[in-house]
């Protein structure tokens, strides 16, 4: 018998190559997580007196702003079906859960004169069932859902949202601060303030280039570092906890690595994209960048403006107050782009003033990198390495945690796309640490399928899948959750691990929609699925073969 086993490894070697050599382990403290946000994955838009959010009222207001005209009134139904999501969070074997509160559901109206009940029995029967079983609560205290009657004072734009914001994170620190030991502030201010009210991408859908997103971003950096003060002030010594921000960037690749001029505009969108908001937070010195500064302050001049730059100033305290207050980076990754300076004459037509315009550099694709099932996501995980290693080197090696990274596709449970992505960007990050960066956690987005913001249900980032057309939302793992199970339980990328599906899966592909099975056909992932079931019918051939033959 021994024979035949040898027999069977050097086959499954000659397939696949050596799965031993293709193991790489983590560090033995590593934070493995998974992620979602209230908005995409609760529903219950106005169940037991949810006040109407930004995000409510745009979806209902434009439906067709959303690619498939739906909406998160009922989404993945979390707000119902929260034990189960429990269920499937421990199943993946990771220690963290990260997720948001909807401020609406807690205050209907943004303000502390109504607290809901309901709101708050909600979020803590979540905490208390992930606590049941050692899962880590890691929560985003604001994820883009601002309630819509502060939006009517002018949203993140008015100052007057420091205050409210500090409330409202007094209330949830107050609640849950003492079971919760992880918290961020804000999720990727970059997208609420230049996607919310610089282009007309996200809700509060403005469309107002070169000078909102710059105010709101300031309000933005001035709540969270009040609510940071607070937190450390009043809640932290008892509560011993840890509170950081969720900053969002791709890696911007020069188009050219030998030119000097794309080198500068890599730099350059970095501290755009990047350091906007961390250079205020983690820097020695503080305030925004000061290509940021000057840029802005000589474009403002030239453009008419007078000597009042559209980027509002911090006062010295203000820039005091901020710095420092993040006990961790945290950082949403999940593609590249390659980029060049714009030319003089602006040829490539940005509107001016805005934010690309006072940027200044042209973001491109190669179009060789692999896609996804968003046109924006190209699989580029040297990026991600890059984007890691260039945050340790600004900030002088802060700990990060990546609170997001992952992939969509189109549909389906034999999403190996997924699988491959996720062992590639991770092989990055351990690349990264072995290089000595300091990064201490990963957390895939996604859980499960859910309201992809304006691409609607169109494209999906879940390991778990989402029965959408069934009223129970039926949720079934796909093969990447498989797979994620086995890299947080061991601890290590396995490249060898390639689950076929099983039966409860293949039951569950039966009962969807003909067109809910596109990833497999579509990035040609079936093929590897198909070469994997071969591989193990030849081997069932061989061991009976075998066996007859010692027989
Ligand atoms: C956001 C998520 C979103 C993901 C994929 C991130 O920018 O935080 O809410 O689903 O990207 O688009």
């Amino acid at each position: 018998m021994r024979a035949s086993f040898k027999f069977i490894s050097v086959l499954i070697v000659a397939i696949h190559g050596d799965p031993v050599s293709k193991t790489r382990t983590f560090p033995q403290d590593f934070l493995w997580g998974v992620g979602s946000s209230a908005y995409q994955i609760e529903g219950g838009w106005n169940a037991d007196n949810k006040g109407e959010s930004i995000w409510d009222r745009m979806v209902h207001t434009y439906p067709d702003k959303i690619v498939d005209q739906s909406n998160g009134d009922i989404t993945s139904d979390s707000y119902h079906q929260w034990r189960r999501d429990v269920q499937m969070v421990k199943d993946l074997h990771v220690s963290t859960y990260r997720f948001s509160l909807s401020w609406t559901r807690i205050m209907p109206g943004g303000y502390m004169n109504h607290v809901s009940t309901a709101g708050i029995k909600y979020y803590s029967n979540l905490i208390d069932e992930l606590l049941r079983y050692n899962i880590t609560p890691m929560v985003t205290i604001y994820h883009w859902d601002l309630p819509q009657r502060l939006q009517e004072l002018g949203g993140w734009t008015n100052p007057e949202i420091i205050p409210i914001f500090k409330d409202y994170a007094r209330l949830v620190l107050e609640m849950f601060g003492d079971r919760v030991k992880t918290w961020t502030t804000l999720n990727e201010p970059w997208h609420v303030c230049e996607y919310g009210y610089g282009v007309d991408y996200m809700a509060p859908s403005y469309d107002f280039p070169g000078i909102p997103a710059y105010l709101c971003t300031h309000n933005m950096l001035k709540a969270h570092a009040e609510v940071v003060h607070m937190y450390r002030e009043q809640f932290q010594k008892r509560q011993r906890g840890r509170m950081g921000i969720t900053i969002d960037s791709s890696w911007m690749q020069p188009k050219d690595a030998n030119s000097p001029e794309d080198r500068e505009a890599s730099e350059r969108a970095l501290q755009f994209y990047v350091g906007w908001f961390a250079h205020p937070i983690f820097s020695k010195e503080g305030n925004y960048p000061k290509v940021m500064i000057d840029r802005i302050r000589n474009l403002s001049r030239e453009q008419g403006f007078g000597s009042r730059s559209r980027l509002p100033e911090f006062t010295e305290e203000e820039v005091r107050r901020i710095r420092g207050t993040a006990d961790f980076f945290g950082l949403n990754s999940y593609t590249t782009y390659l980029v060049h300076p714009n030319d003089h004459n602006n040829s490539v037509n940005f509107r001016v003033p805005s934010f690309d315009h006072d940027m200044g550099v042209v973001q491109t694709r190669d179009p060789n990198w692999q896609g996804s099932g968003s046109t924006w996501l190209k699989v580029v995980p040297k990026g991600l390495y890059n984007l890691i290693r260039w945050i340790h080197r600004e900030y002088d090696g802060p700990e990060i945690i990546i609170t997001e990274n992952g992939v969509s596709d189109r549909g389906g449970l034999e999403d190996y796309a997924r699988v491959d992505y996720l062992n590639s960007y991770l092989s990055a990050v351990l690349d990264a640490i072995e290089d000595g960066v300091n990064v201490s956690g990963y957390i895939v987005w996604s859980l499960m399928d859910s309201f992809e913001w304006k691409a609607g249900f169109t494209e999906k980032f879940g390991l778990y899948h989402v029965d959408f057309n069934s009223p129970k939302r039926t949720r079934t793992p796909k093969i990447s959750a498989k797979v994620y199970g086995h890299i947080c339980k061991s601890n290590s990328i396995d490249w060898s691990y390639r689950p076929v599906l099983d039966e409860q899966q293949l039951v569950a592909m039966a009962q969807l929609p003909a067109d809910d099975d596109s990833l497999a056909k579509a990035s040609g992932a079936a093929s590897t699925a198909t070469i994997w079931s071969w591989s193990l019918v030849l081997l069932m051939v061989t061991l009976v073969g075998l066996n007859t033959w010692h027989c």
